[in-house]
This record gives structure tokens, sequence and C-alpha cells, in this order.
């Protein structure tokens, strides 16, 4: 039977549930822990710009069902030849050639964009990690993807979080960093504190690692970060932050923050947690990390999993995120390839 890809969109409610249905179909089955998509999630990613990437959703279609789903990014400011984009079939209907067709789809959207490299991301076999799905893997070697960088995802049970030990970490960090003092919002961040945060997001482009990826760090300056903010907001995405302010010179130096989506009681992410390298050495990282995880506990107390990414070589980050309890969860590969 004939595949028909069609774009999902705000407007059309059914076309959105369908995405989100076929997402949640693979999901079960190839990143069954994995957090989903609620309809709510997918359609704010549509209807509200981000500053530097605009998302198109499309749903392929057999006999009336959904039966897959691209997810697709175009950066807008920097990576000007990159379209980064998922494909997911769902598991009843693989192996007959849509996964295939949905990947021409998206090679004849990147060109409509006049882009000129893919990036796609799946589940990679790593020791300690769990590997339901070898597809994806397979799928984009078949299509000639290479690998580049393996990302390790990472979950705190909150339910099981060890609280003395969170203490004793808490209480080294502040016995190192005592030229220091904690700051904590929710949402868009004090105004005082812009031009250092943007300083500190930008850095991250440059600091993390980004291995054999081929990106342009993102210019990040005051305004654009607080765009992102505000966008976040919108897409009723409440951010928890915590920084850490040098008492001697009043500037922001560290700085972490978890997500958490409106529409999803259960689940939050641990996003960027960055150190101004003068700084680094302090304990800074584990100082607003904990901190930042009792704040977001004391205020969304539904919250079960905590869920975090760091590159695999990542060990300074990796080593504070075990010793507050992040365990193992998926790996996944981010796959490049020239169109
Ligand atoms: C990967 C995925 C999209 C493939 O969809 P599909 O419709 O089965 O893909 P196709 O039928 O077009 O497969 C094309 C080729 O990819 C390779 N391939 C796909 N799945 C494979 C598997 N499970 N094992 C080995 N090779 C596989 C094969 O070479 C296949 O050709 P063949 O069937 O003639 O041997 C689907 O399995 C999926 O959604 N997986 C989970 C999500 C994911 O990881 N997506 C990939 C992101 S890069």
């Amino acid at each position: 039977m004939a595949i028909v890809i069609k774009p999902a969109v705000p407007a059309d409610a059914a076309s959105i549930e369908a995405f989100v249905e076929a997402g949640n179909a693979v999901r079960e089955v190839s990143f069954p822990k994995w957090r989903h998509y609620t309809p709510r999630m997918a359609e704010l990613m549509l209807s509200v710009p981000m500053p530097a990437v605009r998302h198109e959703f499309f749903v392929a279609w057999q006999d009336g069902q959904p039966v897959g789903r691209i997810m697709a990014d175009i950066p807008t400011k920097e990576n000007l030849d990159v379209l980064a984009a998922d494909v997911w079939v769902i598991p009843s209907a693989r192996r007959k050639g849509i996964g295939t067709k949905l990947f021409e789809f998206t090679k004849s959207l990147a060109d409509s964009y006049d882009r000129k490299r893919l990036f796609a991301s799946s589940l990679w076999p790593a020791e300690g990690f769990e590997y339901p799905d070898s597809s994806g893997a397979a799928f984009a070697e078949h299509l000639g993807y290479k690998p580049s960088m393996v990302d390790m995802s990472r979950r705190l049970d909150v339910t099981a979080a060890d609280d003395a030990a969170h203490e004793g970490m808490l209480q080294r960090a502040k016995a190192k960093a005592t030229d220091y003092t904690v700051v904590q919002w929710k949402g868009l961040p004090p105004s005082q504190y812009a031009e250092d945060l943007a300083y500190l997001d930008s850095r991250l482009g440059t600091d993390a690692p980004q291995g054999e990826l081929n990106i342009e760090a993102p210019k990040i300056d005051a305004d654009r970060m607080r765009a992102f903010q505000k966008a976040n907001l919108a897409r009723e995405k409440i951010g928890y932050h915590t920084a850490a302010v040098h008492a001697q010179t009043g500037r922001l130096v560290a700085w972490t923050t978890i997500t958490k989506e409106q529409s999803l009681a259960w689940h939050g992410f641990q996003q960027i947690t960055i150190v101004d390298p003068d700084h680094r050495g302090n304990r800074l990282g584990a100082l607003v990390k904990v901190e930042n995880l009792r704040f977001l506990r004391a205020e969304e107390p539904t919250v079960t999993s905590i869920d975090t990414f760091n590159a695999a070589d990542n060990s300074y980050m990796i080593a504070i995120n075990e010793s507050m309890g992040f365990k193992p969860l998926y790996a996944f590969q981010n796959w490049q390839r020239e169109i």
C-alpha cells in the first residue's frame, strides 16, 4: 500500500495526535524508558518559535494509519548547511522500505533549505547501558551515515535519591567554594546576570566535547539567551536555575538548569552545567547541581525521574552525575552524512 507523507501542524489536531501516536509506538519497543512527547509538547514545539532552530514534523500514513514520523530541526542562525532529522517507523511496519522512503523525503526537505549535511541520532551499544533496539544504528550505517559522537543518557531515580550523599557533596563543595554565593530563579533570569549567562552559554558550544561532529558554535548574546528562555516558558517548559556568584567581582560564574514540561508530571531534564574556566577547581559544578536538584524537588514533588546527557568523554561531569546517583540509561550515536 502506498505511503503518504504529510506535515503535522498545530492547526490540525489529528495530525499532531498521529505524530505523537507513531512516536509512542516506537518508544515502547525502542526506548521503553524514555520520556514520551505529549500532544501539547509537540504542538508547542511547532507553534512557538525558538531563536535559532525551526522544527518541522511529518507523519507517514498507510491505509489511514500513522506508520512513521520525521522530526526535523532546521538551524536558522549557525550551521546553515545542516538539517537534523530522526526517522522513526512503528515496529509492525518495519523492513518494508518505509524508513528509506522517509529518508528520501528528508533529503528533499534538506535540499529545499539548501542544506548539505544531515544529522541523525540512534541508540548505540555501550557497556552498562540498555540497548533494546539495534535497528537505528543498522539503518544509519546502511544509509552511509558516519558515527560522530556518542552521548550517554543517565537517569536519577528521585524516589531513591540518597539525601545523605547529596548533603555530603554539598558540604564538601561549600568548604572549597567559600568565595561564592548561590542564587536561584525559576523561568526568566534576573536581568543583572544576562551578560554573564550569555557568556557562559556561548562557552558551552566551544567547551563541551563535540567528538567528530562538525558543528559551528552558536554565538549567544544576552538578547538571544533571553529570547531562548522566553520561548521555553511559552512552550510551557519551566526552567529551574542555580548559579554561583563570585563575591569579589559580583560575576555569575557557574550555572545549571533543570527543565520540567508542564504537561509531563513525572519527568525533568538536567540540562547545561557550565563553570567559567577561570573559576574551575572550586567544586562549583557539584555545588550548583546539588542545590538545583533540591530546588526542583521542593517545587515539583511529582517529578520521579531526571535525565541528563553527557558526551561519552566528558568525564568530569559524568563523575559528578554518578556521585549524585544518576545511573546509565541509553547511549546514543550522533550520525552525520554529506548529501
Ligand atoms: C531504523 C528504522 C527507521 C528503519 O525503518 P524501516 O522502515 O524498517 O527501514 P527500511 O525497511 O527502509 O530499511 C532499510 C535498510 O536498513 C537496514 N536495516 C533497517 N533495520 C534493520 C535492522 N533491524 N537490522 C539490520 N538492518 C536493518 C537494512 O539494510 C534495510 O534494508 P533491508 O530490509 O533490505 O535489509 C526503524 O527501525 C526505527 O524506527 N527504529 C527506531 C528509531 C531509530 O533509531 N531511527 C533511526 C534514526 S537514524
